[in-house]
């Protein structure tokens, strides 16, 4: 089967060509970075305006890449939530059209599944079950999988994800949108020691997170240092180093724990911050010392990409799962309600609870 799949939930158009036979044919990507910078974060209705303009010519690209028509596509998939809706509602409305030109099935595909699938297209994917880390823009979970569809959410944080803390540290410290890479870009010509930050709620048992203290005591620090006339380059580079390191250290103390609780050997970690060179140095360092394995996507696809959606897609279009006629766009969407792949229903992935 061809699937092609399409990613249009934020500030990045993706799409792909996946074939469940082959593997990963090609896909391509147009990030809207440069056009939402001037603002310091996604203006939702230019993110909109912005998939129009480049969705179909990223399928005609794909098409191209892989010396396919659309004629060839067997299935199409398309990420139904979470997301900005607007955003959300261009590729339903794409895949749609499409799906019914060519007359062929479509899915809306649930964004952190596709995240949480994405260490699948690489060489050594992870068997069944394992813990995953899902560290993104929106979301930062520990779900233990048991297999497509087979999530048990173990903790999240309970106020901001990691990444909206590394995007706020970074305006804190005066740096570009999206602030995850020039955080950690700055943190590596920081000194380490010069400031210790929190580790929050690693005190207490349990799997949540909680992140919006330590961006105030970030912010505490970026103020004390102005105020003392020490804001210099230097500073701002420890600064940063001593707020990645707090973030690294409390991830990797709660994904040792879910190991530990729950005797699962394989930890798999997604979404944009898995990108993060960092983490994925302390938790290699974490699972060699518990006779555990990490896996994680190649960092293009951490971050937001088609080739994650086609590839869940095409794993739950395979299991006869399908949308009906209704464009699926749902802003908030809680991943534990979609549907194992052995109980396939014909109504598509939304939970009808
Ligand atoms: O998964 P993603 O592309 O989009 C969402 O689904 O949210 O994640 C984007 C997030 C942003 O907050 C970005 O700052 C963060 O991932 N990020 C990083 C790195 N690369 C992206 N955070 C830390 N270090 C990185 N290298
Ligand atoms: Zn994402």
């Amino acid at each position: 089967m061809l699937i092609l799949g399409i990613e249009t939930s934020c500030d990045e158009t993706g799409v792909a060509l996946f074939d469940t036979g082959e593997g990963l044919l090609a896909h391509a990507l147009y990030s809207q970075v440069a056009m939402h910078a001037d603002y310091g974060g996604v203006v939702p209705e230019l993110a909109s305006r912005d998939h129009v303009r480049k969705l179909l010519p990223l399928c005609d690209d794909v098409l191209a890449k892989a010396s396919r028509t659309r004629q060839d596509i067997d299935g199409i998939a398309y990420t139904a939530g979470p997301g900005l809706v607007g955003a959300l509602m261009v590729g339903g409305s794409v895949a749609h059209a499409l799906g019914y030109a060519l007359g062929v099935p479509v899915l809306g595909v649930h964004h952190m599944e596709g995240h949480l699938l994405a260490p699948m297209l690489e060489e050594r994917p992870p068997a069944f079950p394992f813990i995953a880390l899902l560290v993104s823009g929106g979301h930062t979970q520990l779900v233990k999988v048991d297999g497509i569809g087979e999530y048990q959410l173990l903790g999240e944080s309970v106020d901001d994800a990691a990444g909206e803390a590394f995007d706020k540290t970074a305006k804190m410290l005066g740096l570009d949108y999206p602030g995850g890479p020039q955080v950690a870009k700055l943190a590596e010509q920081g000194t380490p020691g010069r400031f210790r930050f929190p580790r929050p709620m690693t005190d207490r048992p349990g799997l949540d997170f909680s992140f919006s203290g330590l961006k105030t005591y970030t912010l505490n620090t970026v103020n004390d240092a102005r105020e003392a006339g020490e804001l210099d380059d230097q500073t701002r580079a420890d600064i940063a180093n001593a707020f990645e390191a707090a973030v690294v250290d409390t991830l990797v103390i709660k994904c040792r724990r879910a190991l530990e609780e729950t005797g699962v050997r394989r930890l798999v970690m997604a979404g944009g911050v898995s990108a993060n060179r960092r983490l994925r140095a302390a938790l290699e360092t974490m699972v060699a010392k518990h006779r555990a394995e990490v896996f994680y996507a190649r960092p293009e696809f951490c971050t937001d990409n088609g080739a994650m959606i086609a590839y869940a897609g095409a794993q739950r279009l395979m299991a006869g799962q399908r949308d009906g006629d209704r464009i699926l766009a749902v802003p908030r969407w809680p991943m534990d309600t979609l549907p194992p792949m052995n109980e396939p229903r014909r109504e598509g992935l939304v939970s009808q609870k």
